[in-house]
C-alpha cells in the first residue's frame, strides 16, 4: 500500500486524515467500520467480507488471526479492540481481579478508585485491549435487578464522583499515553429503572425524572470528556434508546457537547426488530439507528447487508453514514493505532498484569470496602488463644468472592475455570493467614446455596438463543448443619459467611427474592442456638435480606463481592488489624416488599408505614461503623444568605463541623453532607447528598471539617424540566449517614 495516502501520514491533523480516509471508503467499508463483532464467532467473515471496525471478547489466542486479516484488507484500518473490564481485566487469565463496583462504591474514595482504574488500564493495555466497557453510572433502585453489583449504588452524586475518578483513570493522560484506554459510561441511560426488577424491561421513566437523577452523572463525565457512550438496551416511553432522538440528539450531543462516540448495546438494533417489534426488518432498523446518531453498533451481524439495503432502498444515503464512521477513525487516529497498532505486549503483560503493585492496590481497596454494619462489641478479636470457627457456603469460594464479570462468571467462554486459584485469599485463607500464632481456625461448609436445572419452558428461546438454566435452591442438610454446629461449639468465635452466587446475578439473572438461598437460613439459624458469639460475613451481588438469626448476631460485615483479596481483608478486619470505614453506597431491606429502599424518596404518601411491617430500611445508605466513636457538634453555616445568581455563578455555601474521636482506636470519617431544599416547587427528595469529605482521626483528636457546596449545586428540577435553584429556606445536614437521627441541620437561605 502506497504511503502517500494523507491519512497514512501522522503530521497532519486528525480532521484531514480521517476525511481523506472516509473519502477512500467504500460503502462496505463504511458500514463495516460502524459494527462491532464477537472475536469468538468467524473472524475472517468479520475482517475480510464485513470490514469490521472493531471486536470484543477476544480470546487471547485469537487476536493476532483478527489483526493478520487486517493486514489483508485494503485500506489496513486497525480494529479496535473492545472489552469488558469491569473491575480489572476481566477475562484474562491472571490479570487482577478488584470488588465490584459496587464493592468498590463503599469505599466513598474517588482517588482509589482512578488508582484502580489507572492500574486495570496498564494490565488491559498490555494485552492488545483499547477499549473498556466500563464504568457503571445506572442508579440501583430496585434490588431484585441481577445487575445491582456492578452499580456504584443509588446515590447519583456518589455514582458522578466515583465514575468520573474511573474515567480519568482509564483514560489517563491522553489516547496518545500508550497505557491509555478508552472508557464507556453506561448504560445510557435508565436502564436500571426495571419494572419488576426484570432486566431490561421497559422503563417506566419521564424526561423530568430522568433528568433529576439519572442523567446528572452521565452530563459530568460527557462535560469530562468521557470518549464513549454505550446505550442502554430498554425502551422509554416506547422508544428504545437506539433510537431515542431526543436522549441522543437533543441532550447528549446537544445540551451537552458531546462529541464522543456511541456504541449501542448488544444487539440493541437487532432487539429492534426480534424484541422490540418497532422495525419490520434490519433494513429499517439499520436506517434508523444511523438517523439516530449511533457509531458503533455491538454485535448485530444483519446490520451488515441491513445498511446496504437501508441505502439501496433510499432510506438512507451513503453520506449518512459518515459522520459516524468519522468518529470512529478520530479514536483510531488519536489512539495512535495507524503508527502503533498496540498489539499484545508480552513483555509488558509479563511485567504488569497481576502484579505485586496492583495485587497491594487490591488489598487496599478491599479493605476500604468492607461495611461493619453490626458489632456488639465482639469484634475485633482479641485474646491469647482463640478458636475461630469459619463456616458457611461463601467461606471458602473464590470465584464468588470475585462475583460478575470476572474470570468464571459465564461471559467468556476462554477462561471458564476462571482466574488461578492461588491469586486468591479466601476468608477462610484469611483467617489461617492472618490469624495469631496459638490461635486454632477450624472450617465446616455447613450449607449449599442452590443448584441449578433445567428451564422448564424448554432449553431455547424462540429465537433460537440458549435459556439459562434455572436456579433450584438447596434444601438444608442436617448433616451439614451439624458438622458446622459442631465447629462452631468448640470454637470461641464462628464466622459465618454466607450470601449468593453467580446463578444469581448478572444480565437475565434477576431475582424474585432477596432471602439468603439454600440452607443458608436454617445454617445462621442453627449457629445462632449455640451461643457462641457470631460473626456474619455477607459476601453478595446485592444487599439481600438478612434473617433475624443473622440480625441479632454479635456482628455484620457487608463484603459485598471483595475480589481477589477480599478474604483477607475480611479476616485483617475480624482481627483487629486494620480498621473498618467503609459506608453503605446503596440501602437494605427488611424484607423485599419494601422496595424500594433508596434514601432519597419524594415526600407523600398516607402514613409512614405498611399494615403489617414498617418501612425503615435496617441497613440506610452512608452508613457503616468503625471501631471507634466518632461525635458530631457544632454544625456552623457561615454564609447563611448566599446568592443563586444564576447557575454557575460561582458562590457557595460554606460552613464547619467538628468531629471528635471519642473511642480508643483511629477512624477514618466519611463525613456526609446532604441538602434540604424546604419548600419547593414541586414534590423533591427531602434530603440529597452534595459533598463528602473523608477525615483521618487518632484515638481522642478532633477536627474542624470545612465544608462547601456550591450554590450552583442546590437545585431541584421543576415541572418544566428544568433544572434551577429555587431561592428560599434550605437546610445543610450534616453527619456519618443518610439517617435523620444522626445528622446535625443548620440553616441558609438562598436569594435570587
Ligand atoms: C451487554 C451488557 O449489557 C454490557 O454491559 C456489556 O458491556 C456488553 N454486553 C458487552 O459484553
Amino acid at each position: 500500500m502506497s504511503t502517500a495516502h494523507p491519512y497514512l501520514d501522522p503530521t497532519l491533523p486528525v480532521a484531514e486524515r480521517v476525511a481523506d480516509l472516509v473519502g477512500r471508503m467504500t460503502l462496505e467499508e463504511k458500514i463495516g467500520q460502524m459494527m462491532q463483532l464477537c472475536a469468538e464467532e468467524d473472524l475472517e467473515d468479520m475482517v475480510l467480507r464485513k470490514h469490521v471496525g472493531s471486536i470484543l471478547h477476544t480470546p487471547p489466542d485469537r487476536m493476532a488471526r483478527a489483526h493478520a486479516y487486517v493486514a489483508q484488507t485494503r485500506l489496513q484500518v486497525p480494529l479496535l479492540v473492545g472489552e469488558d473490564c469491569i473491575h480489572g481485566h476481566s477475562f484474562f487469565a491472571g490479570a487482577t481481579i478488584y470488588p465490584t463496583q459496587l464493592g468498590m462504591g463503599a469505599t466513598w474514595s474517588a482517588d482509589l478508585l482512578e488508582r484502580v482504574a489507572r492500574a486495570t488500564a496498564v494490565e488491559v493495555a498490555s494485552t492488545g485491549t483499547h477499549w473498556t466497557f466500563s464504568p457503571v453510572l445506572c442508579i440501583a433502585r430496585d434490588l431484585r435487578w441481577g445487575r445491582v453489583s456492578e452499580t456504584f449504588g443509588e446515590d447519583p452524586f456518589l455514582i458522578g464522583e466515583l465514575s468520573s475518578a474511573m474515567v480519568r483513570g482509564y483514560q489517563g493522560e491522553g489516547l496518545d499515553d500508550p497505557t491509555a484506554i478508552l472508557a464507556t459510561a453506561k448504560h445510557f441511560a435508565g436502564y436500571s429503572e426495571t419494572q419488576g426488577g426484570r432486566d431490561a424491561s421497559e422503563a417506566d421513566i419521564s424526561r423530568r425524572k430522568l433528568r433529576s437523577w439519572f442523567l446528572p452523572p452521565f452530563e459530568r463525565v460527557a462535560r469530562e470528556g468521557c470518549r464513549t457512550f454505550m446505550l442502554g438496551y430498554q425502551s422509554m416511553d416506547g422508544v428504545p434508546v437506539t433510537v431515542n432522538d431526543w436522549l441522543l440528539s437533543d441532550v447528549l450531543r446537544g445540551e451537552w457537547g458531546y462529541t464522543g462516540t456511541l456504541i449501542t448495546d448488544w444487539d440493541n438494533v437487532g432487539r429492534m426488530v426480534w424484541e422490540q417489534k418497532i422495525q419490520p426488518d434490519h433494513a429499517h432498523a439499520a436506517a434508523a439507528a444511523v438517523r439516530a446518531g449511533n457509531d458503533l453498533v455491538m454485535t448485530t451481524p444483519q446490520f451488515f447487508q441491513g445498511a446496504l439495503d437501508a441505502v439501496g432502498q433510499g432510506l438512507i444515503a451513503e453520506a449518512d453514514l459518515d459522520p459516524a464512521v468519522g468518529r470512529i477513525l478520530t479514536l483510531k487516529f488519536e489512539l495512535g493505532l495507524f503508527e502503533d497498532p498496540r498489539h499484545p505486549d508480552a513483555e509488558r503483560q509479563a511485567a504488569v498484569v497481576g502484579s505485586a503493585e496492583h495485587a497491594g492496590l487490591n488489598l487496599e481497596v478491599a479493605r476500604r470496602s468492607l461495611v461493619l454494619l453490626r458489632n456488639d462489641g465482639t469484634l475485633p478479636f482479641a485474646g491469647a488463644t482463640r478458636t475461630v470457627a469459619v463456616v458457611g457456603p461463601n467461606a471458602d469460594d473464590a470465584d464468588t468472592q470475585q462475583g460478575d464479570w470476572a474470570g468464571s462468571s459465564g461471559q467468556a467462554r476462554w477462561i471458564l475455570d476462571g482466574h488461578p486459584r492461588e491469586m486468591s485469599e479466601t476468608v477462610l485463607d484469611g483467617f489461617r493467614d492472618q490469624a495469631p500464632d496459638g490461635w486454632t481456625v477450624t472450617h465446616a461448609r455447613g450449607a449449599d446455596i442452590l443448584t441449578v436445572g433445567p428451564d422448564p419452558e424448554g432449553a431455547f428461546f424462540p429465537d433460537g438463543q440458549p435459556r439459562p438454566q434455572v436456579v433450584v435452591p438447596a434444601e438444608p442438610d442436617d448433616a451439614m448443619i451439624a458438622e458446622a454446629v459442631a465447629a462452631a461449639e468448640g470454637a470461641d468465635y464462628v464466622v459465618a459467611v454466607v450470601g449468593d452466587r453467580i446463578e444469581l446475578v448478572g444480565e437475565g439473572r434477576s431475582t424474585a427474592t432477596l432471602d439468603l438461598v439454600g440452607g443458608q437460613v436454617a445454617l445462621l439459624d442453627a449457629l445462632a442456638a449455640t451461643g457462641t458469639p457470631m460473626v456474619v460475613v455477607v459476601i453478595a451481588s446485592k444487599p439481600l435480606v438478612l434473617p433475624a438469626s443473622a440480625r441479632g448476631a454479635a456482628a455484620i460485615v457487608w463484603a459485598a463481592n471483595p475480589g481477589m483479596r477480599g478474604g483477607r481483608a475480611v479476616a485483617e478486619l475480624a482481627l483487629g488489624l486494620i480498621e473498618p470505614s467503609g459506608r453503605l453506597p446503596i440501602s437494605f431491606a427488611e424484607h423485599v416488599g419494601q422496595l424500594p429502599v433508596f434514601y432519597n424518596q419524594l415526600p407523600g404518601q398516607h402514613g409512614t408505614r405498611y399494615a403489617d411491617l414498617t418501612q425503615r430500611t435496617p441497613f440506610a445508605f452512608g452508613e457503616g461503623l468503625s471501631y471507634t466513636t466518632v461525635e458530631y457538634a457544632d454544625l456552623e453555616v457561615l454564609t447563611p444568605q448566599v446568592s443563586a445568581g444564576g447557575t454557575g455563578a460561582g458562590e457557595s455555601v460554606r460552613a464547619r463541623v467538628t468531629v471528635r474521636n471519642t473511642g480508643s482506636r483511629p477512624a477514618l470519617e466519611t463525613v456526609q453532607v446532604y441538602v434540604h431544599d424546604v419548600v419547593t416547587s414541586v414534590t423533591w427528595a427531602e434530603k440529597e447528598l452534595k459533598t463528602f469529605r473523608q477525615v483521618e482521626l487518632a484515638p481522642g483528636a478532633s477536627e474542624v471539617v470545612e465544608i462547601e457546596v456550591p450554590v450552583a449545586d442546590c437545585t431541584l428540577v421543576d415541572a418544566a424540566g428544568r433544572r434551577v435553584v429555587e431561592p428560599g429556606a434550605f437546610e445543610l445536614l450534616v453527619g456519618p449517614s443518610s439517617r435523620d437521627e444522626v445528622l446535625l441541620r443548620a440553616g441558609f437561605t438562598v436569594s435570587a
